[in-house]
């Protein structure tokens, strides 16, 4: 019986994001890794360098891609030749979801590069949800959306970000990729219960988890992907995995980064949790749910 939509890939186990300064080591060691992240806007090219490395990965590794400028809640339209770029390069990794982050970031053809949270209102609930089922649509591969750290609230917020993830995975039938570091920057930021966050979500969407390190100042913590874990998020790792059972789980780390070996050691540590996870009960009428969807079926 499925754990959830995302079942088959439960055995993924733990992942490294794929960096340049570890290429060497990897095409010369040829490492046990259980599967890369990259980010797609990397490899969104017609050739070259970059793909010749990418093919060069996928010779040896599972691939899962994970995107940065997709900006679920922006309200301008999608970009179509985006899109295709994007359809051609799930065609190479063969992916088995796509991720990218529940925030916004261009207004008007000008992108910020930033990820920048949205109002949780109902309104944005609506049009965030609306545009991932046309992404989920036109790539034909499971979407899953990933909640961001932030630094900001609006006061036009009408519920908590929790809840806001909740409605609008629920309104597009996509998967979340849970970042529990984000989880507890955001929470120290904004003053909530991490907990509550991590308890709150449908488990039987999450398809993946995002650990990292991050630095804290005196008055705000920054999600920099430069150090090792805190004790803290591993804390909120382990409850993720207790209630969501085997998860897809990947280490972010962007910079200052060290040696492939001490990335992968950090990563590997998801181990301990994971190694003793088991398959939750689902809460009544989930499975139904899933068998309605048509991407079961793919
Ligand atoms: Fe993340």
């Amino acid at each position: 019986m499925p754990a959830n939509r995302f079942n088959g890939f439960t055995e993924y186990g733990v992942g490294i994001g794929l960096r340049i300064p570890h290429y060497q080591h990897i095409f010369e060691k040829k490492p046990v890794v259980d599967w890369f992240e990259i980010i797609s806007e990397n490899y969104m090219v017609d050739g070259g360098r970059p793909l010749q490395v990418l093919d060069q990965i996928l010779d040896q590794y599972r691939v899962v891609q994970h995107g940065v400028s997709m900006y679920f809640g922006s309200a301008q339209p999608l970009s179509r030749e985006h899109l295709k770029r994007l359809k051609t390069l799930v065609r190479r990794t063969n992916t088995p979801w796509l991720s990218d982050h529940l925030c916004w970031g261009s207004v008007d053809g000008r992108y910020t590069h930033d990820l920048l949270p949205i109002p949780y209102t109902w309104e944005a609930v609506k049009v965030t949800a609306k545009r991932i089922r046309q992404v989920q649509d036109y790539l034909e591969i499971p979407i899953v959306v990933e909640n961001v750290s932030s630094y900001a609230e609006y006061h036009e917020s009408e519920m908590a970000e929790w809840e806001f993830l909740n409605e609008v995975v629920e309104a597009a039938d996509c998967g979340i990729l849970l970042d529990v570091n984000n989880i507890y920057v955001s929470s120290q930021n904004h003053s909530f219960d991490p907990l509550t966050y991590v308890n709150s979500v449908p488990s039987w969407r999450v398809a993946q988890i995002h650990i990292a390190g991050h630095s804290k100042y005196r008055k705000y913590i920054l999600d920099t992907h430069d150090h090792p874990v805190i004790d803290p998020v591993w804390s909120l790792y382990a409850r993720a995995i207790e209630r969501c059972g085997p998860t897809a789980t990947l280490l972010e780390w962007d910079d200052n980064i060290p040696s492939f070996d001490e990335v992968h050691a950090e990563a590997l540590k998801a181990n301990r949790y994971l190694k003793r996870a088991t398959v939750p009960n689902l809460p009544p009428g989930a499975l139904n749910k899933v068998r309605e969807h048509p991407l079961e079926t793919r």
